[in-house]
């Protein structure tokens, strides 16, 4: 039987007739005249509360839009996504998301064969993984234990992770960092490595595709990353990554082992999947039984939207209530206002649940549709909304509404915080619904030139979701909540919520763009807008590529008893010029000068054989002339400089985050720590040990004269070193370093150009 389009059913006319009906008679009227209103309007379920009392409907339009429900068919559209049917119809398959909190002994069949004992198999091993990390037993190449979680992934393969991160921070085990890289811009990498030891961090490449442009990139930066802290030993990979896909075969070629490989069907969707195997990092974090909590949360809202008359049913009426707003009242967008700080995150993830989902412009037919479909969301924990946007949503002309999200219970008591926080979402709710009238002001003695700049119009629609506290459990029900509204809303508008062909596009452009900006001479072929765009990327690429990493050019001197060296940023090319016992700092700049002709910087770094304080020489180098103490550089060079102990230029070089211990083995002994990112350069080679000096027993002199007893003080030293610095690992530089035979675990080689890379690193903040 053929159904008439949606704005010709019954119950769309009907809330048409709801919609004049209801003008003039704002929330103030409709509260007035229905006395049981607040509690009528009330539903609940898995530990959520929906009051939808402050929605612009009375009983009529709710028994429409419960009408419209039923004509459309959403209980038997649901009643086929809980039976496995393929009802993502234009990528023909299922959409079993709930299979994934369907308790164990439960059985869902989908294409012939029942679904659970695969999901409940992947839990089983990712609770494993994840226990094993947790007890510290998940080692990395060096012997440490992994402590670092990386996860790489974007869209649904970042966001329910990277939310739920935030929105658990209570329940995590915080010896653990974790960090998300989804964007490909590298600064995202960048930032999130900065400070980790290599040794110990974990990446979980997370990608139901294992080919999404970003997460590829940046997982091969990951890759580059480790690799470069691990000498080059591809053995650490396998140590050091894990994988999330449905693509096993692509895993498998990026090296990762199968045992740390955890699959999901493809019927479960990117934005559907942070209760599948995408969310390993979730159950590292919290643990596999407080995940089994989470998904009991999802569950428990899946069983209430599954069995729950529509009249009572939380997904239903939410989803029917943005249908109103957004069909009836006009409304573009809904405001998602969690008064919890830990769900800062959660606006996002619903942008993505909500607006990949439901932001479609034809039928599951492929028919074009005359109606609004996914409103626009968007927001901000309160009360920090407040102090920004909530003027707009009180007095603007826009009609915004709104949804309120609070917790009885604080997870901090602090002294009055919790009850101001739940006092201001209250206050919000019914400052929105009715507002401030004239009268009042006027009653309230304000003077009339400012009444209507004071007025609150109110009649402000909002919901109040409310549990009694931000558990994994109260959280996997509200992301159920939010998941089954959306698909009510589909099932009205009949969208496909699983599918979404509108992403494709822009990624086939870009990946033709790309190739046009790196091809110079390729002929530009798009419209005039474009090839402008990608004439002034290639001007602008041209800039970067001579200025590899860094926004400032700097120019570096690496200055030692032989030679003084020098870079600059853009160039390859080293120059130099010979140093010795004679060399002033007056004398080397003279000689600089035809030396730097050509090069371009705005600053300069300067190592030196020297302690150097609060960027000043402190005593004058060994091997060198004199007057360098306090000489000032800046004066000389007419811009800014720094300078750094030669040892702690060539340690910043080395530095891949952590607590760096860096020795240099030249003719003497520099040595300096980096702890999480802080230089701290160290004098160590006149400090006396055994019978002499540090320099005495590892310097270029004892080698000479037996290389044997050489080797062994070096290790020596190295050994009580790490026994008082606690460095994470230990990077050996200068000359000599090459001769040492055998290196001790989480020991290696820095090449003698991170002295050059120090000086660069020296000014990238700036
Ligand atoms: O581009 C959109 C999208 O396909 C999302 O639907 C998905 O969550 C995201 O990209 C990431 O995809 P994948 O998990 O395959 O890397």
């Amino acid at each position: 039987m053929t159904r008439p389009p949606l704005r010709q059913a019954q119950a769309w006319r009907r809330l048409e007739a709801c919609r004049d009906a209801l003008a003039g008679r704002d929330l103030r009227a409709l509260f007035a005249e229905d006395a049981g209103r607040a509690a009528r309007m009330t539903a609940e379920a898995a530990g959520w509360r929906l009051d939808y009392a402050r929605q612009r409907l009375d009983a009529e339009t709710l028994a429409a839009l419960l009408a419209l429900a039923r004509e459309r068919g959403v209980e038997a559209r649901r009643d086929a996504m809980f039976a496995g049917r393929h009802v993502n119809r234009s990528e023909d398959r299922a959409a079993l998301h709930v299979a994934l909190r369907a308790p164990e002994e439960s059985r869902i069949d989908c294409d012939g064969a029942d679904v659970v004992p695969a999901v409940q198999d992947t839990l089983g091993r990712m609770a494993v993984f994840a226990r094993a990390l947790r007890a510290g037993k998940l080692l990395g190449w060096s012997g440490r234990p992994i402590r670092n979680v990386v996860n790489i992934g974007i869209g649904g393969s970042d966001l329910g992770p990277a939310m739920a991160d935030r929105a658990l921070r209570d329940y995590a085990d915080r010896h653990l960092r974790f960090r998300f890289v989804s964007n490909v811009d590298a600064t995202a990498f960048v930032e999130a490595t900065r400070d980790l030891a290599p040794d110990e961090t974990l990446f979980i490449v997370a990608s139901k595709t294992f080919s999404t442009l970003e997460t590829m990139t940046n997982a091969h930066s990951a890759r580059a990353w480790l690799l470069e802290a691990a000498d080059g030993a591809e053995t650490a990979v396998a140590k050091h990554f894990a994988a999330v896909s449905t693509h096993l075969d692509a895993v498998r070629e990026f090296g990762i082992p199968a045992a740390r490989v955890f699959g999901f069907a493809d019927w479960v969707g990117g934005r559907y999947s942070m209760d599948s195997a995408i969310g390993l990092a979730t159950m590292i974090a919290i643990g596999p039984r407080r995940f089994g909590e989470m998904l009991a949360g999802f569950h428990a809202m899946d069983e209430h939207f599954r069995s729950a008359p529509l009249e009572r049913n939380l997904p239903a009426l939410m989803g029917l209530i943005g249908v109103w707003n957004n069909n009836f009242l006009g409304a573009e967008t809904v405001a998602v206002l969690p008064y919890a700080q830990y769900l800062a995150r959660l606006p996002a993830y619903l942008q993505q649940l909500t607006m990949e989902s439901n932001g479609k412009h034809v039928t599951q037919d492929g028919a074009p549709i005359d109606y609004a479909t996914g409103a626009i969301y968007w927001g901000e924990p309160g009360t920090n909304g407040q102090h920004s946007f909530y003027q707009l949503l009180h007095q603007g002309t826009r009609l915004v509404p709104c949804d309120f999200i609070a917790f009885g219970e604080p997870l901090r008591p602090l002294g009055r915080h919790h009850d101001l926080l739940v006092a201001n979402v209250i206050a919000q709710a019914e400052a929105l619904a009715f507002g401030r009238s004239a009268a009042e002001l006027k009653a309230a003695k304000v003077s009339d030139a400012l009444v209507p700049h004071k007025v609150c119009e109110g009649n402000r629609p909002s919901s109040l979701l409310l549990a009694q506290r931000l558990t994994p459990r109260s959280l996997g029900g509200l992301i159920a909540l939010y998941e089954h509204s959306v698909f009510v809303q589909a099932a009205i508008w009949d969208v496909d919520p699983f599918d979404q062909w509108g992403v494709e596009l822009g990624k086939q452009l870009a990946a033709r763009v790309v190739g046009e900006i790196e091809a110079r001479a390729t002929p530009l072929t798009h419209d005039a807008a474009t090839n402008a765009a990608i004439a002034w990327a290639r001007e602008a690429r041209g800039e970067t590529a001579a200025r590899p990493s860094h926004r400032a050019r700097v120019l570096v001197l690496d200055i030692g008893g032989q030679h003084v060296k020098a870079r600059v940023t853009g160039s390859d090319e080293e120059r130099r010029l010979a140093s010795g016992d004679a060399l002033g700092p007056g004398q080397m700049i003279d000689r600089l000068r035809p030396l730097l002709e050509g090069w371009q910087y705005d600053h300069v770094s300067i190592g030196i054989p020297a302690p150097v304080r609060h960027n000043r020489i402190a005593r004058e180098p060994f091997n060198l002339g004199a007057g360098w103490v306090d000489f000032d550089f800046e004066d000389a060079f007419g811009c800014r400089v720094r300078a750094l102990n030669d040892a702690a230029m060539q340690a910043l070089g080395s530095y891949a985050g952590g607590r760096m211990l860096f020795l240099g083995l030249g003719t003497g002994l520099g040595s300096a720590m980096i702890s999480d990112g802080v230089i701290q350069p160290m004098e160590l080679a006149h400090m006396p040990y055994k019978d002499r000096t540090f320099e005495d027993y590892v310097g270029a002199a004892f080698r000479d004269r037996d290389a044997a007893a050489w080797q062994r003080e070096v290790l020596e030293v190295i050994d009580i070193l790490r026994r008082a610095l606690l460095p994470d690992y230990v990077v050996l530089g200068g000359g000599n370093a090459v001769n040492l035979e055998t290196l001790p675990a989480g020991v290696r080689r820095g090449a003698n150009e991170n002295a050059f890379v120090g000086g660069f690193r020296l000014w990238e903040d700036a």
